[in-house]
Parts: structure tokens; sequence; C-alpha cells
């Protein structure tokens, strides 16, 4: 008898493998100067701190460190970002705080207790493309809501919510994923004002808060917002290998996530949690991010720079005042994909923008990483992409 031996689940159908994993196995290439990936500086990951907190711990207390735990997570860790959070003036109690592996863990934690089939999810337009992936995991139906230069676009929010019921509204507001946009103050209040009296939930993703290298840090939309939930990380300003983030939740969402993660692996890795407890005991988390600051800054500054330098007129860019990705528009017409195939002939890589939306894309945008090439490759993958465009518009 002739049988199909591994029939998979129908929504593996539904989600492709991402464009960004896959383009990151071209370019590992070390000839290619590639702007595609999203990772942060290894230079700026603390290694000898890390190394001497490590040692610290397990000679101090390594076989309790080495147990199981709990799933909301290592409390004097939980209590941390607790204090931290207040200190900007965001109230957050410790015992809404769950621990989570990375961000991407959040995604799909609250996919999978708020979405049932075909439930429909308002994002940005783009969007970060895992959180395409998790949602879509989960079968739900994607609705994007353009984003303008000052954040969502408020009158398209209010329509749309005023149209059709939508259980979550899932937002980047600082620096966002993938475009470098912030939302304005204004923007932020709005935002809540107009889910106050909603049933759709609020989830606030913020991985590149912190790595602000301009202008002034803006309160988390859900300061005005108790009810929504945020999702905070430290792969982007300690170390993203070791897969550690967590998810600020009411009490209420907090008890279903709880099992919800019981069900998937019963805790995050307890003792990175303490090796990251114990480096954040040991050091100034400030000083170090004033240094990552300054990096970043330097080199989105050149990468700006290089642009306005060896891009040709009518390519449009955004600014950003943090994180790590900038996004850039060609002139009407000319398609990003196509670019992306004679970059790669110059050697040279960047993101093409169609992967970030999740419907009609606009072809002609694609994403550009500062965070990850010093300023030599920087100046020099720059030019490259310029001579790319060049030859593409035949100038
Ligand atoms: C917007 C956004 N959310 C979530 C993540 C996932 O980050 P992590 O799981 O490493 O915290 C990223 C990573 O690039 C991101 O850009």
């Amino acid at each position: 008898m002739i049988f199909m031996k591994f029939q998979f689940a129908d929504r593996m159908s539904k989600v492709p493998r991402s464009f960004v994993r896959e383009t990151l196995k071209i370019t590992e290439d070390p000839e290619i100067i590639s702007f595609a990936g999203g990772l942060p500086s290894p230079l700026s990951f603390p290694v000898e701190e890390i190394a001497e907190s490590t040692s610290y711990l397990l000679k101090k207390e390594g076989e309790e460190a080495l147990q199981y735990s709990t799933t909301e997570g290592y409390t004097p860790l939980r209590e941390y970002l607790s204090n931290r959070y207040s200190k900007k003036g965001v109230k957050v109690d410790a015992d809404h705080i769950l621990i989570t592996n990375g961000s991407q863990q959040c995604l799909d934690l609250v996919g999978k207790v708020f979405l049932n089939q075909e439930d429909k999810v308002l994002v940005e337009r783009p969007t970060y493309l895992a959180a395409i992936q998790a949602f879509r995991m989960y079968e739900a139906q994607l609705r994007s809501i353009p984003l303008q230069e000052d954040g969502i676009d408020i009158q398209a929010l209010s329509d749309a919510l005023s149209q059709d019921k939508f259980k979550l509204f899932y937002s980047i507001p600082s620096f966002q994923n993938p475009t470098g946009i912030t939302y304005s103050l204004e923007k932020r209040k709005m935002v809540a004002e107009i889910l106050e009296d909603q049933p759709t939930v609020f989830v606030e993703d913020n991985p590149y808060g912190e790595i602000r290298f301009r202008g002034e840090d803006l309160p988390p939309i859900k300061s005005y917002l108790a009810d929504s939930i945020l999702f905070g990380t430290f792969s982007k300003i300690i170390s993203p290998g070791m897969r550690m983030g967590w998810m600020v939740a009411p009490l209420e969402v907090m008890d279903k996530l709880v099992v919800a993660k019981q069900a998937s692996d019963l805790h995050s890795n307890y003792f990175t949690q303490r090796v990251i407890y114990q480096h954040l005991t040991d050091h100034n988390m400030d000083h170090h991010l004033q240094k990552i600051r300054k990096m970043y800054k330097k080199q989105r500054d050149l990468m700006i720079q290089m642009i306005e330098d060896h891009f040709p007129p009518g390519v449009r860019y955004t600014q950003p005042e943090g994180g790590m990705f900038l996004w850039v528009t060609l002139p009407e017409g000319l398609s990003a994909l196509e670019l992306f195939d004679i970059a790669l002939k110059e050697k040279v890589a960047f993101v093409p923008g169609e992967a970030f939306y999740t419907e009609n894309p606009e072809k002609n945008t694609l994403r550009l990483n500062f965070s990850n090439s010093n300023e030599e490759r920087i100046e020099e993958g720059m030019k490259r992409l310029g001579n790319a465009i060049n030859k593409m518009m035949d100038i």
C-alpha cells in the first residue's frame, strides 16, 4: 500500500520559510558585505563580563542555578525589570512580568493564548517578518495599516476598527523593524485613546527602545494603556544568543500565558536567567548602553552620508533616531528584488522590502541594517550598493 508518511498540519503550508533566514545563508560568503541580517554588532557583546558573572555564579550557587525553576521566571530578574521600568516612569509590577525565550516567544505565546483560526489581527505596513510568521502559524488573518513618518496612520487605524473586529493590534512603536520609524508622543497617546474602549488588545513590541541615539526618550504606549501587552528583550542590549526576553501583561492574561508556556517549555533557561541577573547586578547597564548607542549612531550617520553621496536622486530613506535599521524607497516602478540580484554580483546584500508586507507589497522598498557592519564595511558596501542602483537605472 502506498501512503504518505508525513502528513503535516494544514498550517504548515500557510507559512513559508523566512526570506531573511534564506538570504542570510547566501550572505555567509565573507566577500559579500551584508546589510541584510538584523544582528547586533559583535563588539557590543560584554564577553569578559559575562565570563566573570558566569564563573562567579557557578562557584557561589552552581547547584541551585542548574536546577529546574518556575514558569514565570527568576523573581529577582523580574524585580530588576520592574525597577528599571519604574525609573523610566512606567509602573510595572514584577508579578506582571513573564520571562521568555526572547521576544520571539512572546509573539508565539500571544498567538497561542488569543488566536483562533481566522481571527483578525492588525499589523503595521510594513511589519516585522517573523511576527507575520508567528501569527500565521495560528491561522490568523492579518490586515496592515500604513505607517507614516511619525507612526501609524491614525485615520486608517480608526477606520479599520470601526469596520471590523480585530483580536490584536501588533505594533513596534520605537525604531521599528523594518523601517526605523518611531511614533511621536501625540500618536502614542492617540493610539491609547482609540484602543481604550475597544475589545482589540494592543501588543507593543519594544526590542530597540533602549537604543536611542538621537532625540528624547518616549514612554511606551503601555504607560497610557494599562490593559495592553508589552514585550522586551535582552537580545539587542546584551546578547541575542542567550535568548532571553520578557512580556508584561495584565494578571488575567499572565495566568493564560503561564499555562501556554508550561506546555511549550516549562520555563526559560534558568541558568541564563541567573547569569543575566548576575551580570546586571555586577555591571551598570546604562554605561553599556551608552557604548552601544555611540557605536550605532556613528554607523547610522555614515550610512546616511553614503546614501547622500552615492545613491541617485529620487531615492528616499528614513532617518531613524535609534535601533538598527533604515528603510529605502527606490523611485516608483523599480524592483528591489531585481536590485538584490544585481547587488549580489557587486558583493553587497540587503533585504528586499516585499518580505515585510502582508498584502500588496511595495516592491521598490528595501531594508538596510547598520548595526552589524563596521564603518569600513559600511563605506565600501554602500558604494557597491550605489553602483548597483545606478546600473539598474542605467545611470
Ligand atoms: C520587532 C522584533 N520583534 C522581535 C524580535 C525577536 O527578538 P528576540 O527574540 O531575539 O528578542 C526582533 C528581532 O529582530 C524584532 O526585530
